[in-house]
């Protein structure tokens, strides 16, 4: 499948392309950015062909791979999608309801295929205690604490979108997809805020259950931390989350798009409604937060 690559940054270079080069069944034919140099140095390296122009760069693929701020996302994944390309997503997918709301639509109508790199959920081992999660069954609850320094100035993930949205848009995406796989589905949320972008959430979940979680990107990497367990009647089961490859997670997420691609199936467990429903979650707890430094709740 001839997959065209959005974005030219640190991710796009150290994750995607290598991710696309690698997988079976993928080819990285085509790389889009909105720096014509930065396009043809990274297609030059896989022997793929730089575009400026997204209506050229869609014509010639068949599939997306997404490695651009949310909001630059939403509306060419729209335009990718009513062209009839499958979709590998970033989290968040979008930055508002309506963005990603249309991307959804336009995935709908189409009948393409979705996969959003929420990358935990393509990892073996936390595949694996999410199995046994479900096997054990009975819990009451979750605790997590995802605690980034990607806003420390020398981090390479330190973005202009980061800055502006903070942790409960970057990290927050990773909590709440891994806590809506382990718990249920997420049904209402209540936030609050702590210093710089912190960010404290507490999540319902469909069959009674309920968890909280503190996110930030500000915290030093003396302190960074990504931990979360689940706990009930059986004891406490930690996640897995110490180590990631995102080259063979984002492999993982590619092969899963082909396959269901190659199969007319559209539905994935992270496909774009799922990433709209985490979206949906982040959207609220955004309002809430807003309400209570304007000094209204
Ligand atoms: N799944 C994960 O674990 C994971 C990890 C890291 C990142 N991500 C996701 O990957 C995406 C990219 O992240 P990143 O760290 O590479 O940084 P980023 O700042 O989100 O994206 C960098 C890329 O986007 C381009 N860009 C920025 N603003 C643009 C605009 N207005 N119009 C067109 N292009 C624009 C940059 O171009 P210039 O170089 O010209 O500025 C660069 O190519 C984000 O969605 C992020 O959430 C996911």
């Amino acid at each position: 499948m001839r997959f065209g690559l959005v974005g030219t940054g640190y991710w796009a270079r150290v994750t995607h392309a290598p991710a696309l080069a690698r997988t079976e069944g993928t080819e990285l034919t085509a790389v889009w950015g909105r720096d014509p140099r930065a396009a043809a140095e990274l297609a030059g390296e896989y022997g793929a062909t730089p575009y400026q122009d997204v209506s050229a760069f869609l014509a010639a693929i068949d599939a997306v791979s997404f490695a651009v701020p949310p909001d630059v996302q939403a509306p060419i994944a729209t335009q990718a999608a009513r062209e009839g390309k499958h979709l590998l997503l970033e989290k968040p997918v979008a930055l508002t309801e309506a963005a990603a709301d249309g991307m959804v639509e336009a995935v709908e109508q189409a009948g393409v295929a979705s996969v959003v790199f929420f990358t935990q959920r393509f990892q073996p081992d936390v595949r694996a205690w999410l199995a046994e999660v479900h096997d054990r069954g009975g819990w009451t609850g979750g605790v997590s604490a995802w605690l980034g320094s990607a806003l420390q100035e020398s981090n390479p993930f330190n973005t202009p979108w980061r800055r502006d949205k903070g942790g409960l848009w970057d990290i927050g995406p990773h909590v709440v997809s891994l806590l809506w796989a382990s718990l249920g589905p997420v049904t209402s949320v209540t936030a609050d805020f702590g210093p710089a972008d912190v960010t404290h959430l507490v999540l319902h979940h469909q069959d009674g259950a309920t968890s909280t979680t503190t996110v930030t990107l500000s915290a030093t990497t003396a302190a960074a931390c990504a931990e979360a367990y689940v706990w009930g009647e059986s004891g406490r089961l930690a996640a897995p989350l110490g180590s990631v490859d995102p080259v063979a997670a984002l492999s993982a997420a590619l092969s899963e798009l082909v396959a269901n691609a190659r199969a007319g199936q559209t539905r994935h467990p992270c496909d774009v409604w799922f990433g709209r429903d985490v979206g949906r979650v982040l959207a609220e707890a955004q309002r809430q937060l807003d309400a209570r430094r304007a000094g209204f709740a």
